[in-house]
């Protein structure tokens, strides 16, 4: 079974229960974690690939109705999940972010901090533009920063990409905060 992001174990358990958005959840490492813990999860990645094998890894687990699996593109899903009151008591996104342009993640964040309820948290972890490997769409830290900066700010760390294949040349961004 597929680990949760260590950020997710650590502080996912703090998100208010409810409703939690995994956006590219991959083989849903963070979504098994969540939902065994009580929460329901909607999944959403592109891949059929890594879904079904969520899927499957789901269906064994008594926890499996609480989990939705979306395959569909993050800004679309975003658009479309957006509902009249916040929704969502946790968003989690961990190192899919900088697959996006940084106007289209700023939007991406507007869109899902409005769509959370009050003291809901979002997890936020994504690959920098620092090292070898060229990471086009990298993060900084001070752009994650910026966009809880009127969130309360639980956890904002740069660590060295630990467990990856190269990991000695990436780093992580990390944000984890709550609304206030
Ligand atoms: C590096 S993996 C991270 C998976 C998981 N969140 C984790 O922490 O292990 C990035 C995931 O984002 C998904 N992804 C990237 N761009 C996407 C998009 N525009 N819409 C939906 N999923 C996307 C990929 O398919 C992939 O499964």
């Amino acid at each position: 079974m597929r680990e949760p992001a260590s950020i997710v174990r650590k502080y996912g358990p703090k998100i208010p229960p409810g409703n939690v958005l995994d956006l590219g959840c991959g083989e849903g490492g963070n979504v098994l974690f969540l939902a065994a813990r009580g929460y329901n999860v909607i999944a959403v990645d592109r891949r059929a690939d890594v879904l079904e094998e969520l899927r499957n890894e789901a269906a064994k687990q008594s926890y499996a109705h609480r989990i939705t699996v979306l395959q569909e593109d993050i800004r679309n899903a975003v658009r479309h999940l957006d509902g009249d009151d916040p929704h969502y008591t946790g968003v989690v996104c961990t190192f899919t972010l900088h697959y996006f342009p940084q106007p289209v993640r700023r939007n991406l964040i507007t869109a899902l901090k409005a769509d959370t309820i009050p003291n809901g948290i979002h997890i936020i972890a994504g690959l920098t533009t620092r090292g070898k490997r060229s990471i086009v769409h990298g993060l900084t830290i001070d752009e994650l920063q910026a966009y809880y900066s009127d969130w309360k700010q639980l956890c904002v760390a740069l660590e060295p990409m630990g467990g990856h294949k190269n990991d000695s040349e990436l780093e992580r961004a990390l944000v984890v905060a709550r609304k206030t």
